[in-house]
């Protein structure tokens, strides 16, 4: 290890800058957040330090640079652009023993700023040791996004209650095995939903009483299948639950992304093929929570859209059970967005209905008049198997035949396919090229856009799929 990672306390101790430019106000106001004691020398100021003295109690000393001026410093940053300077300052500091650092000159550095993933109190710094800084800041960029924002608030009031636990158990392993828990209990949700006083409560009566650990259910939208699609609080609860109950729905791609030693229970649906019946599966969440477990519940697209999510909250609100709801993105949005149509365009359609196809085998259950309005664009889930049914009750009530229809199937996954047609050809359209579930066909005037925008698959910014396979009509191209 070329630098050992330690973190200082700077609290009013003397920092010497040597550097009266841009670069030295960078380095103060990075100390200045430690509170660190600042003198800055150099022969002249930008304006930027005198603005910054006027908000900071900071020494400036107008003088070339001279080592006497390191003395009783406990930290050195040279950041003039003298090289012979910024040697002279190296040379000085290490000689004293003094820890220095010369800005984009790794070699002559004791100690270096690394970057940091600020969650205060909860600090998280990485270093290359200064062979590759743009590699550390990728490396921060993506742990910022898995490092939940509530964890600083979480340590706070972990620090608050710090010595009260110290003295309501005296063994280290009782202690570590109470705050196990904590993390395990809702405390941790409370303050992910913002109620700290809710959070206190909860810690005070988990130290008073050495309670059971309280179950929780999150209703988890996973999306339409691309792993990217999923929300941060998505991925963090399908890293802190127990126990994840999905179906068919849910991507392998997004499967693996869940903690690697929860229990996983498929209630595997497919259409017209319910492995465990919608009941069974409310009562596997309830009784799992009342065993104190976390309960991830996740499903394809969003919860609430055709996932019914409602009926399991209900189930848990029934049963005084905890939960969280998750959004996710539906397959309508997924969908058109992979396949380069938007749902609503001022030029083809104002309105936008999600249907299901999975209805009545008579289809009266719909009200066909007001969707076989034009200018509208029809989502409909599950409508591969009555898609004949679908086709004949809009034409029926006035849709014309010719209107566009896109059928996309496994929409944003690697496999997508999309298949353009006409109303009148789509069912027809639909079993000429076997079209399986999951699929979504969407009806209206914007599903010929797709012919003009299908270019936007091509690009890495809507999709990371390699080789998604268009069909318009009879034209079988495959994007590169
Ligand atoms: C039971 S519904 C669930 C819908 C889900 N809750 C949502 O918000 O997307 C299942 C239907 O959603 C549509 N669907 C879900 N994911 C899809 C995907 N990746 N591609 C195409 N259609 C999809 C299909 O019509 C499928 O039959």
């Amino acid at each position: 290890m070329q630098y050992l990672p330690i973190f200082t306390k700077l609290d009013n101790k003397p920092v010497v800058i040597i550097g009266g430019g841009e670069v030295a106000v960078r380095k103060a106001r990075a100390l200045l957040k430690a509170n660190a004691r600042l003198t800055l020398v150099a022969p002249s100021f930008d304006k930027a330090v005198y603005a910054l003295q006027e908000s900071f109690d900071i020494t400036l000393i107008q003088a070339t640079f001279d080592a006497s001026q390191l003395h009783g410093a406990m930290l050195v940053i040279a950041a003039t652009d003298d090289e012979t300077v910024n040697q002279q300052v190296f040379n000085a500091a290490d000689e004293m023993n003094i820890f220095v650092n010369v800005v984009d000159d790794q070699p002559k550095c004791s100690f270096i700023f690394p970057s940091i993933i600020d969650r205060s109190p909860i600090t998280i710094a990485i270093s290359s040791a200064g062979t590759a800084p743009v590699l550390a800041r990728r490396l921060r960029e993506k742990l910022e996004t898995l490092v939940p924002q509530h964890i600083g608030p979480l340590a706070e009031l972990v620090g608050r209650f710090r010595n009260t636990v110290k003295s309501r158990f005296s063994q280290l392993s009782d202690r570590r095995q109470f705050w196990e828990k904590v993390f395990d209990s809702a405390v941790v949700s409370d303050i992910q939903s913002g109620n700290t006083t809710d959070a206190e409560t909860r810690l005070k009566s988990m130290l008073e009483a050495e309670s059971k650990p309280e179950g929780e259910v999150y209703i988890v939208g996973a999306g339409p299948g691309d792993a990217e699609l999923l929300t941060l609080k998505a991925l963090q609860l399908m890293q802190q639950a127990d126990v994840v109950v999905y179906d068919y729905l849910v991507s392998d791609e997004i499967m693996e992304l869940v903690r690697r030693d929860a229990e996983l229970i498929c209630v595997g649906k497919r259409m017209g093929n319910h492995s465990v019946v919608q009941e069974d599966t409310n009562k596997l969440l309830v009784d799992l929570a009342h065993q104190g477990k976390k309960v991830c519940r996740i499903k394809g697209g969003d919860p609430f859209i055709y996932g019914r999510g409602g009926e399991e909250v209900q189930e848990l609100a029934k049963h005084n059970v905890r939960y969280q709801i998750v959004p996710g993105i539906t397959a309508a949005a997924g969908c058109s967005a992979y396949a380069g149509i938007p749902l609503t365009h001022r030029d083809h359609a104002q309105a936008i209905q999600f249907v299901t196809g999975h209805c009545k085998k008579d289809g009266n259950d719909l009200d066909w008049a007001s969707l076989a309005k034009p200018n509208q664009t029809l989502a409909v889930y599950m409508g591969v198997v009555k898609s004949p049914d679908i086709q004949a009750k809009l034409i029926e009530h006035g849709r014309a035949e010719t209107t566009p229809v896109a059928i996309v199937e496994n929409g944003t996954r690697k496999n997508q396919r999309v298949f353009t047609t006409t109303l009148e050809q789509m069912a027809s359209e639909i079993e000429a090229q076997h079209v399986q579930s999951p699929a979504l066909l969407i009806i209206g005037e914007v599903a010929a856009l797709h012919q003009e925008l299908a270019w936007f698959g091509k690009t890495e910014q809507v999709s990371s799929f390699a080789q998604p396979i268009t069909k318009v009509g009879q034209t079988d191209f495959r994007v590169a």
